[in-house]
C-alpha cells in the first residue's frame, strides 16, 4: 500500500499572530473544494479501477480521508494536487472508530462500500463543535434501497440480504435536505437495481459535482442540482480522470477578507453561481463585485448593515455566517443574523465580543452592532469556520491578534495566512507555548 501524508504541522502548538490594518490586493488562488473532495475519494470505493482525482487541495481533512480508504484497502497515492484512488482490493468493510471520529465525513463510505462489497460496518460519527450531527436521513435512505441496518454499540452495521448483494433501487423522500444523506444514497444507488428517486435532495454545488464524477464513472444520474435526483443502478463503474470544483467557502472567505480591510482584490478561480447568495448580499452590505466569469473582483470602501438567515443552497452558506458575521461587526448599523442549519453555530460571538464586536444573542439570532473599530485580542477559533471569522477579524482589527485552535483552520483552508499574505496581510504563525 503506498500512501504519502502532507508533511505535519511542525510549529508545537501553533497559533497565528495577525497584525491588523493592512489593506490586501491583488489575487488569491482558490483551491479544491474540500467537501466536494471528501465525497470524490470516497466514491472510488464503488470501483475496482484506478479514480484519478484533481484540484485536491492540501489539508488534514484529505489527509484523514486518505487514512480511512486505505484502513478499507484501498491503494491511495497522492502527486500533489492530485490524487489516484484504487480499490481493487477493497479487504474491509469496517471503517475504525478513531479514524471516523477524527472526520465525520467519512461516514458517507458507508454507502459507496455497502453497494460496492454488500457490507459496511461504520461507527456512528458522533456530534461536534457545530451540532449535534445526525444521520438518520442516510440510514433511512440505505434501507430504502433494500439494506438491513442495526445500530448496536455506537456502529451502524448495513447488510445487503439475499444473494448478489445488490441493492434495488427505491423512492427516497429526504425530510431535510442533508448534503451528506444525499451524497451516501446517490454513490449506493448508482450500483443498485434499478431506478432510485431522492426526493427533497441537497441542491449544493458538491452534490452537482458528484454526480459529474459518477457520470464519469458511467453512472447514470438526472437532476442533480435540483430538489429530485433520479438514479438508474448500472452493473459496474470504471475509473476516470476528473478535476475537483473550487472551494465556494474558501472563495467566499476571501471576498469577506477583502471586504473587511475595506480593499480591492480578485478571487480566483470561482463559479460564479456557487457564490449566488454571497455575492447578493455583499452588494447589499455595500462592496462592489465585478464577475469576469472565472474570477470575482471586490472593491469595498463604506459597509452598511444586512441581515442574513442561513438555509440549504442556494441560500446563504452556513459555512459563511461566521466569517459574514467579523464583516458585519464592523458596518454601519444594526444587523441580525440568523443560524438555521446547525444548533451550535454561533460560538465565535462570544470571541468576536472579547475584540470589541457589540453583538446580542437571542435564541439562533445575533444582532450584530457594527463598531467603528475592532481591537486585536487573543482569540480561539471554535469550529473551522470560526477560525476564519476570528482570522478576518483579526485583518480588521487595531493591533495584534492571536488565534488559537489551528487545527480546526487546518483542516479546512490551504495555507490561509501564505495566501493573505500573498495579498498584503501580515499574519505569522508562531508557537503559543
Ligand atoms: N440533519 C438531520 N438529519 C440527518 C442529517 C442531517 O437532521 O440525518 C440536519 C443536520 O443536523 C443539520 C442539517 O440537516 O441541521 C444539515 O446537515 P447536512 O447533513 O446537510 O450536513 P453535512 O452533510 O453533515 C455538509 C458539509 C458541512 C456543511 C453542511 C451544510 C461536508 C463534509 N460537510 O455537512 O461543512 O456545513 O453540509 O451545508 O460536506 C464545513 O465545511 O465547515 C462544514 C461543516
Amino acid at each position: 500500500m503506498t500512501y504519502t501524508i502532507v508533511p505535519p504541522q511542525k510549529i508545537l502548538n501553533p497559533q497565528l499572530e495577525i497584525a491588523g490594518g493592512h489593506a490586501l490586493s491583488g489575487e488569491i488562488r482558490v483551491s479544491g473544494a474540500k467537501n466536494s473532495a471528501l465525497v470524490l475519494m470516497a466514491a472510488c470505493l464503488l470501483t475496482r479501477d484506478p479514480i484519478r482525482l484533481r484540484n485536491i487541495p492540501p489539508l488534514t481533512d484529505i489527509t484523514a480521508m486518505g487514512e480511512i480508504l486505505a484502513a478499507l484497502g484501498v491503494q491511495v497515492i497522492r502527486q500533489g494536487e492530485a490524487i489516484e484512488l484504487n480499490g481493487d482490493h477493497i479487504n474491509q468493510s469496517t471503517a475504525p472508530y478513531e479514524l471516523v471520529n477524527s472526520l465525520r465525513a467519512s461516514f458517507f463510505c458507508i454507502g459507496p462500500l455497502l453497494a460496492r462489497t454488500g457490507m459496511a460496518k461504520m461507527p456512528l460519527p458522533g456530534g461536534c463543535q457545530i451540532g449535534s450531527r445526525p444521520v438518520v436521513e442516510h440510514v433511512k435512505g440505505l434501507k430504502a434501497l433494500g439494506a438491513q441496518v442495526t445500530i448496536d454499540h455506537g456502529v451502524v452495521t448495513a447488510v445487503v440480504p439475499g444473494q448478489g448483494h445488490r441493492l434495488r433501487g427505491g423512492r427516497i423522500h429526504l425530510d431535510c435536505p442533508s448534503v451528506g444523506a444525499t451524497e451516501t444514497l446517490m454513490m449506493a444507488a448508482a450500483l443498485a437495481d434499478g431506478e432510485t428517486t431522492i426526493d427533497n435532495a441537497a441542491q449544493e454545488p458538491e452534490v452537482v459535482d458528484l454526480a459529474g464524477l459518477l457520470i464519469a464513472m458511467g453512472a447514470r444520474v438526472r437532476g442533480a442540482g435540483t430538489q429530485t435526483i433520479t438514479i438508474v443502478g448500472v452493473d459496474r463503474l470504471h475509473g476516470t480522470d476528473y478535476a475537483v470544483i473550487p472551494d465556494r467557502i474558501e472563495a467566499g472567505t476571501y471576498l469577506l477578507a477583502a471586504a473587511i480591510t475595506r480593499s480591492h482584490l480578485r478571487v480566483a478561480p470561482v463559479i460564479p453561481e456557487h457564490l449566488g447568495a454571497v455575492i447578493t448580499k455583499l452588494e447589499e452590505a455595500g462592496c462592489r463585485i465585478e464577475n469576469d466569469g472565472i474570477g470575482l473582483t471586490l472593491r469595498a470602501d463604506h459597509v452598511r448593515a444586512v441581515d442574513l438567515r442561513t438555509q440549504p443552497f442556494p441560500g446563504f452558506p452556513t459555512d459563511l455566517q461566521a466569517p459574514f458575521m467579523s464583516l458585519l461587526a464592523t458596518a454601519e448599523g444594526t444587523s441580525v443574523i440568523t443560524e438555521n442549519i446547525f444548533e451550535n453555530r454561533l460560538q465565535h460571538v462570544a470571541e468576536l465580543q472579547r475584540m470589541g464586536a457589540s453583538i446580542r444573542m437571542k435564541g439562533n439570532t445575533a444582532f450584530v452592532e457594527g463598531v467603528s473599530r475592532l481591537s486585536g485580542a487573543p482569540v480561539q477559533g471554535t469550529d473551522l469556520r470560526a477560525s476564519a471569522a476570528m482570522v478576518l477579524a483579526g485583518l480588521a482589527a487595531e493591533g495584534i491578534t492571536t488565534v488559537q485552535g489551528l487545527e480546526y483552520l487546518d483542516r479546512g483552508y490551504a495555507d490561509l495566512e501564505g495566501k493573505l499574505n500573498g495579498a498584503g496581510a501580515a499574519i505569522r504563525r508562531t508557537s503559543a507555548s
